[in-house]
């Protein structure tokens, strides 16, 4: 199964900060920034370094710099949005493209409403960002989506996810390798992630 669980202790401490329900939007969205910070670390684990010859106040030295690999970060929107700021301060040049794919409270089947990319995506290794993998659907469509404009590289990094999601994933994707702090569950009767945190867009943006 492609789904790696970051279990880090810092994340995992936060992780049950942000499903407390009494947490508020302001610290919701601190800690998803922090959390984003925490997992790009190993998201970017395998990143090309080149050597490269630096001046030390005292000698000359072969040192080791990422060899300049271009990536983008691709917020699913809008809860997506909330995970940006954290990966950007790590890879600072990164590009950020939009998917805007919202889950039809009805149906709960994704409704595309909006795609801007990097033109050379096809060169790109892409970070898919959105805090909740429920049913699967967004994901699939927005990973649909960046493959159309030609995306080959792609991983993508959730902050909880329902079992049901990583399998419908894995089923459609299975050459993207997922990233989450914690698989819960299961999901409930409205596509809720059980425990889950919650609806992550409404806690990030203060709307219901
Ligand atoms: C949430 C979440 C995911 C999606 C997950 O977004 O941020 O995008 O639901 O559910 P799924 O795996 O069953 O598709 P939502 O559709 O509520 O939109 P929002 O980000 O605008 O709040
Ligand atoms: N979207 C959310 O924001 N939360 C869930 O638990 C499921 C889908």
């Amino acid at each position: 199964m492609q789904v790696k669980i970051i279990d880090h202790p810092l994340i995992q401490h936060k992780l049950s900060l942000v499903r407390d329900v009494k947490t508020g939007t302001k610290e919701f969205r601190e800690l998803l920034e922090e959390i984003s910070t925490l997992m790009a670390f190993e998201l970017t684990r395998n990143l090309p370094l080149e050597e490269t010859q630096v001046e030390t106040p005292l000698t000359t030295c072969t040192c080791k710099m990422l060899s300049g690999k271009k990536i983008a970060i691709v917020p699913i929107l809008r809860a997506g949005l909330g995970m940006v700021n954290g990966i950007v301060k790590l890879i600072p040049a990164a590009k950020v493209g939009h998917i805007g794919v919202y889950r039809d409270h009805e149906t709960l089947k994704p409704v595309e409403y909006f795609c801007k990319l990097p033109t050379d995506v096809a060169e790109r290794e892409l970070i898919v960002v959105d805090p909740m993998l429920a049913t699967g659907g967004s994901a699939v469509a927005a990973i649909e989506m960046l493959k159309a404009k030609g995306a080959k590289q792609i991983k993508l990094m959730c902050l909880v996810a329902a079992p049901e999601g990583v399998a419908v994933m894995n089923a459609h994707h299975p050459d993207v390798e997922v990233y989450v702090a914690a698989v819960d569950s299961h999901l409930n009767e409205r596509g809720y992630i059980v425990p889950g945190l919650g609806d992550a867009g409404d806690r990030i943006f203060g709307t219901k």
